[in-house]
């Protein structure tokens, strides 16, 4: 390779050597000053060029968007921004760009604008930054795990079973849609399908993750998941991430402490790994914010916030005492929640966690315990309280601005429990037997939780739409890409 990223370049005391750079232009100015970005860091490079012993041809020719391979040497700035630059020698295009029809322009873009072009935002510094701290959060998730000494494990994105009950699911097909086979009975043949049953992209590795959590004892999956959910809001979308782990002789208790520590640990990385990008998008926030009422600003900035939950326990409570003190919230006492809070066993909305997280406890909260009609079939079941009351191990991290992070439990293992259960909320065993087989066979305590990845995005960048933290975002009406 003949040139050197940008990045190292604007570290470099080596001034007065020679230098190649190769990246793409994003203004240029008088003739003379390209800002050159190679995506290697969210800052550019100037590069100065002697327009006078440059021909004409080749200056128009430098553009916003085209890409250019300059060899300079390296000196310090005399300009203020920035500490050192290329002075040009050499300049060639490598791949112009018709600046009438390059979408990008020097100027800032909206988000919403910036969306309709996902294709190309990435050369924006924004989001230069905000997929350096999703790729720094990635590598953390898998580091933390291969600390602990969790194998990694693939679980499969096409499934036969819809048993986890987890959201909608998108169907996996290869019948002729406008050919459909059909049995006597006048239903779809799946026998004639390509796996010869109904299949779907998966909602959750988590089943097949507990098969292999009760041979290894610890695992995680990291993967795709696929919700058909026509929820169209800021925090869900039709694709996104989870990272799965699943633990052999965990308790809710273990759980609980795993839970903590990966999410602490995974931020405290992207600070570290990224603090340009971090300082950048504070900075960015601080500005969105700039537009909004003094009361709906945020109190910390984007950096305080972060280290504000690296510093502190998150708040550990039962659904019973959230329920308390929800009823007894002002929102709920002045009817200005949506859902009113009027008894035990109501489902909590986001307005309810979003409450308790932002107004009640200021940090992030986990919520265990929860009754058991509100969750699903395998979580363990708690004894029946005094007041016959019947709640499950379950728990969610919730997260403020974000609301619901990370939902787990420990697992139900005894089979009896666990067929009774499934029997009446109307899951088939035979469909299951697979997953049963683990109860029948040496079934211990475990437990687990998936954290939805582009959540934890949000939160670190301080993005508000989770459009903009997935490249080619997935929603009800957009497949774009
Ligand atoms: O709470 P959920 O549905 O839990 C499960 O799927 C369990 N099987 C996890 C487990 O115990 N192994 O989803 C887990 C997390 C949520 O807390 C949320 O952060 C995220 O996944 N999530 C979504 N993120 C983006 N878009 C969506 N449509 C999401 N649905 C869930
Ligand atoms: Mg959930």
């Amino acid at each position: 390779m003949e040139h050197t990223r940008i990045k190292e370049l604007l570290k470099s005391e080596e001034f007065g050597k020679e230098v190649i750079i190769k990246g793409w232009v994003r203004t240029f100015r008088n003739n003379q000053f390209i800002a050159i970005n190679d995506g290697s860091t969210i800052n550019n490079i100037q590069a100065v060029i002697d327009f006078e012993h440059t021909p004409d041809e080749l200056l128009k020719r430098i553009t916003t968007g085209s890409a250019l391979r300059v060899k300079g040497t390296l000196v310090a700035s005399l300009g203020k921004g920035q500490r050192v630059e290329v002075k040009a020698t050499e300049v060639s295009v490598i791949g112009d760009s018709d600046p009438e029809k390059f979408p990008l322009q020097p100027k800032k873009h909206s988000l919403e604008f910036l969306r309709e072009i996902a294709h190309l935002r990435f050369r924006t510094g924004t989001f230069n930054a905000i997929f350096k701290v999703r790729n720094a959060l990635s590598f953390a998730v898998h580091q933390f795990f291969n600390e602990r000494d969790f194998v990694y494990m693939h679980t499969p994105i096409i499934t036969g079973s819809d048993a986890e009950g987890a959201g909608e699911m998108f169907r996996v097909t290869t019948i002729d849609l406008n050919n459909i086979p059909r049995t006597e009975q006048g239903e779809i043949d799946f026998k004639e399908d390509f796996f010869g049953k109904s299949t779907n992209l998966t909602v959750s590795g988590q089943l097949e993750g507990e098969l292999a959590a009760l041979a290894f004892g610890n695992i995680y999956t990291f993967g795709p998941t696929f919700r058909a959910e026509n929820s169209n809001t800021t925090r869900h979308l039709a694709e996104f991430w989870m990272i799965e782990p699943e633990m052999a002789f965990y308790e809710l208790e273990d759980n609980m402490d795993l839970a903590e520590a990966l999410l602490k640990y995974v931020i405290r990385y992207a600070l570290e790994a990224c603090p340009e990008e971090i300082e950048f998008l504070k900075n960015r926030l601080l500005e969105e914010e700039k537009s909004k009422p003094q009361q709906e600003r945020s109190e910390l900035n984007l950096i305080e916030k972060l280290n504000f939950v690296l510093e502190h326990d998150f708040e550990r409570v039962t659904y019973t005492e959230a329920i308390h003190i929800l009823k007894a919230s002002k929102p709920n006492q002045k009817k200005q929640f949506k859902y009113l809070i009027e008894e035990w066993g109501a489902d909590l909305q986001s307005e309810h966690e979003r409450y308790l997280v932002e107004k009640h406890f200021k940090k992030p909260v986990i919520l265990t315990d929860y009754p058991r009609e509100i969750k699903s079939f395998y979580m363990k079941q708690n004894p029946v309280d005094t007041e016959g009351r019947q709640t499950v191990r379950a728990m969610d991290i919730l997260f403020p601005g974000i609301g619901e992070m990370v939902g787990g439990s420990q697992r139900e293992e005894n089979l009896e429990k666990l067929l009774t259960r499934m029997d009446e909320v109307g899951i088939p065993a035979e469909e299951m037997d697979w997953f049963l087989d683990t109860r029948r066979f040496g079934s211990v305590p475990h437990s687990g939780f998936g954290v939805g990845f582009e959540r934890l995005v949000l939160f670190t960048t301080g993005m508000t739409n989770i459009r903009d933290v997935i490249p080619f975002p997935r929603t009800p009406k957009n497949a774009e890409f």
